[in-house]
């Protein structure tokens, strides 16, 4: 894997990251009903982590040289909480293996700093999708 391809991996991460900062501040607006709260508090308190995720990505794309997007990946908007729930979960599980493989690359690569940060970000992410997952099972 080249350099160009690890950028390119890089900036395929950020993109996801905006989305989900993007997407879990819209989904509080949006949570209604008897677990509405809840959902907002956990949306609000995963922004944090996913805010951090980009920051490290960020610096990261522009120490290897490259152009860090400011695009989100598009996300979909469903209404009900627990189709919110199912679409992050979906989206999460997507994050951990990317993640993975990025974090593989990076192995490759010699990169021992972004290896291991990377695989750091995946456990986030795990952690993420088992929260959402303990949600959904009560649903
Ligand atoms: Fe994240
Ligand atoms: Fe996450």
């Amino acid at each position: 894997m080249s350099n160009d391809a690890l950028i390119q991996g890089l900036n395929e991460d950020l993109a996801g990251e905006l989305g989900t900062i993007i997407r879990y501040n819209y989904q509080a607006g949006r949570a209604e009903g008897p677990i509405g709260e809840h959902l907002r508090e956990m949306f609000r308190r995963e922004i944090p982590d996913e805010l951090g995720h980009a920051a490290f990505l960020t610096d990261m794309i522009v120490d290897l040289g490259g152009e860090p997007t400011t695009t989100p990946t598009p996300f979909g908007k469903p209404s009900s909480p627990k189709e919110m729930l199912t679409l992050d979960l979906e989206m999460e599980r997507a994050d951990v293996k990317r993640y993975t493989e990025h974090a593989r690359f990076a192995e490759e690569l010699g990169a021992i700093e972004l290896k291991l940060k990377l695989e750091e970000i995946a456990a986030d992410e795990a952690r993420h999708a088992r929260e959402i997952e303990r949600i959904l099972r009560g649903m």
